[in-house]
């Protein structure tokens, strides 16, 4: 199909793109374009070696810069759709979205537009207010609509989950490799990536399920805050756990996030179970043994305002000599 991307529709999609969330927001993407094809990339300078070996963390982030071009797409006019690992040849090429023709009326993905800018990793308490049954049939559709489930913790689901948080937090406080990774994106005053000191929140008076990003390092300058008692949590699951899987999952996990957005929702991550073999196969058991846990979501409305992370000029990741 004969479509040249002019460089501002260029700078829109992604633009989109870097808006994703990432694992300590490293922006594991690079991106190429030709003609209506737009390329995500893994960048290997980015990934995360001690806590995400397998990059699969790296590829959920991908899979969400895939489905935010896709959101920036719509809004332009284009249909589109995604190919997992396209080119056999280039496996660092991880996620190819093909551009359609402009069609009218605009497709409707393009209605999540508005929620890009607006979504972002919430860290501090939650109101006392349960995500409502009607909503959260909305962001199981979400999530379905891209290849995966979401799964809803019950109240003792929720109670073994809170003890497998409380060890692996005190594991990873025993990983040197970890830590040391972490204190590379994690605290302190950072520009355009990682995550800044401001954007952890504050920090739970008594034992609560959120994840102290800012474990092993000192961070005295941080408010203290009680987080609500009985979170929605949700994990984002797949069928099969293999690279094109992560892909899926990340694709499903951003318009779940965005569709969350578009109802004043905010989520953050409780992923640290899901970064060990152990726990990871705990949490499998906990929604039933069949399927894979790609993230654990915690869901809910805002009790504080909160700060966001930056991100690079999208210029600075995408390869213009192609
Ligand atoms: C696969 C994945 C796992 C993540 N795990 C965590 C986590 O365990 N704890 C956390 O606080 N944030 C987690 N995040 C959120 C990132 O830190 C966040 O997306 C990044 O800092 C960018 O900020 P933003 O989401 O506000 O745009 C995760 C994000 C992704 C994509």
């Amino acid at each position: 199909m004969n479509i040249t991307l002019t460089d501002d529709e260029m700078g829109i999609l992604l633009t989109a793109a870097v808006h994703a969330p990432s694992l300590h927001n490293t922006q594991p993407w690079r991106f190429e374009v030709h003609g209506p094809v737009v390329d995500v990339l893994l960048d290997a300078e980015r990934t995360l070696p001690a806590s995400d070996p397998a990059d699969r963390a790296a590829r959920i982030g991908i899979g969400a810069a895939a489905f935010n071009i896709r959101v920036a797409a719509a809004m332009l006019g284009h249909e589109s759709r995604v190919t997992a690992e396209p080119d056999p040849g280039r496996p660092e090429i991880v996620a190819r979205v093909f551009l359609g023709a402009r069609s009218t009326p605009v497709p409707r993905l393009g209605s999540l537009y508005g929620d890009l800018s607006r979504r972002h990793t919430y860290r501090g308490p939650l109101l006392d207010q349960p995500v409502p049954p009607r909503v959260q049939d909305l962001l199981d559709d979400a999530a379905r609509a891209e290849g995966a489930t979401l799964r809803w913790l019950d109240q003792g689901a929720k109670t073994q989950l809170s003890a497998l948080l409380r060890r692996t937090d005190a594991e990873e406080l025993r990983d040197e490799d970890r830590l040391h990774e972490r204190l590379g994106w994690i605290g302190g005053d950072r520009r355009s990536e990682g995550v800044q000191e401001s954007a952890l929140g504050p920090m739970p008076v008594k034992p609560a399920l959120v994840r102290d990003l800012s474990a092993g390092f000192d961070s005295t300058h941080r408010s203290q805050a009680v987080f609500e008692r009985d979170p929605s949590i949700a994990v984002l699951c797949t069928r099969h756990e293999d690279t094109k899987a992560w892909i899926k999952a990340g694709m499903a996990l951003q318009r779940t996030l965005l569709v969350a957005t578009s109802y004043d929702l905010v989520a953050s991550f409780l992923n640290q179970v899901l970064e060990r073999a152990e726990p990871r196969t705990q949490i499998r058991e906990l929604i039933g043994g069949r399927s894979w846990p790609q993230t654990v979501i915690r869901i809910g409305y805002p009790a504080q305002p909160s700060h966001v992370t930056s991100r690079r000029d999208w210029r600075d990741s995408y390869d213009h000599w192609f």
